[in-house]
Order: structure tokens, then sequence, then C-alpha cells
């Protein structure tokens, strides 16, 4: 598949907007606005057309993944906190039978307990994290390189 007939769906979860404000140690520095400017910016070099949104609500990215389905070829979601929990958000992924990647801010696994399971990276191709706003731009590349089989 070319490229440029790649479509992404880029969704943030929950307080990901506080990113660059909130726990600046953890998640950096870099407003999300900022973020979103560099994966556009990283999608227009590798040809492929990305929308992006931010909600804090469970029923948004859910309703915002249904209504895509038939737009993406692949979408790329940083869960927030319904990483550990959320089976509706998992459920929802799966419905649209779409190539996932999950990507996190922070490294998870070096964080709490908790942050460790995630429900959602099962039906998931793979997680990037630790690596700040870049893991979009790394996911992006990745869904790039994916078996034609897959995408
Ligand atoms: C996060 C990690 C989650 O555990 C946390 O709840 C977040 C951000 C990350 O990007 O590192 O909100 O998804």
């Amino acid at each position: 598949m070319p490229s440029s007939s790649i479509k992404v769906l880029v969704l943030h979860g929950p307080n990901l907007n506080m990113t660059g404000f909130r726990e600046t140690d953890v998640y950096g520095k870099k407003p999300l606005e900022e973020l979103d400017q560099e994966i556009s910016k990283a999608a227009e070099s590798l040809g492929v057309e990305v929308r992006i949104l931010q909600s804090n609500s469970e029923g948004t990215l859910i309703d915002t993944i249904h209504e895509h389905r038939r737009w993406a070829t692949a979408i790329v979601i940083n869960p927030g906190g319904l990483t550990h929990y959320s089976i509706a958000l998992r459920d929802a992924l799966v419905s649209v039978r779409l190539p996932v990647i999950e990507v996190h801010l922070s490294n998870v696994h070096a964080r709490e307990e908790f942050r460790r399971i995630s429900v959602i990276s099962p039906i998931t191709i793979g997680q990037v994290v630790g690596f700040g706003g870049y893991g979009y731009v790394m996911a992006l590349s990745a869904i790039l390189n994916l078996d034609k089989e897959v995408v």
C-alpha cells in the first residue's frame, strides 16, 4: 500500500491535554499542542494522513473510534489512565478491526505496579513507551513498515 493512502487516527486519552503542565518530570515540558504539531509534521514527511483528537471522555474516544472505522487504516492511541482498566475502550478498538499501536509518553513499566497492566496491549500490534512525544512518530513509521497483509 503506498504511504499516501495510509490514514491514521491518533487519539490521546484523559489528562493528556495537561501534558507540559502536569508531572513534567514524568511526561515532559512540551504541551500537547506542540506534540501534535510534531506528529503532523512527521506525518506529512512520511506521506501519511492523520486526524488527531484528545478527549477526557471515554465515550467520546469510543464514538470517534467507531466513526473512523471506514476512514482509518490504523489507530495510534495513548489511552492515558484508561489503559489500565477500560474494557469498553478495548472492545471498541477490537470492533473496528484496524491495526492499533499503543503509545505512552512515560515508561509505564518503570513506574507504579498498576501501570504495568494494560488491558489494551493484548489487542495491539505493539506498544511504544518511554520516548515522550517521539513515541507517536515512531508509531507512524512502524505503521509504514507493517506487513502489507496487516494494514
Ligand atoms: C500515560 C501513562 C498512564 O499510566 C497515565 O495514566 C497517563 C499517561 C503515558 O503517556 O505515559 O495518563 O498514558
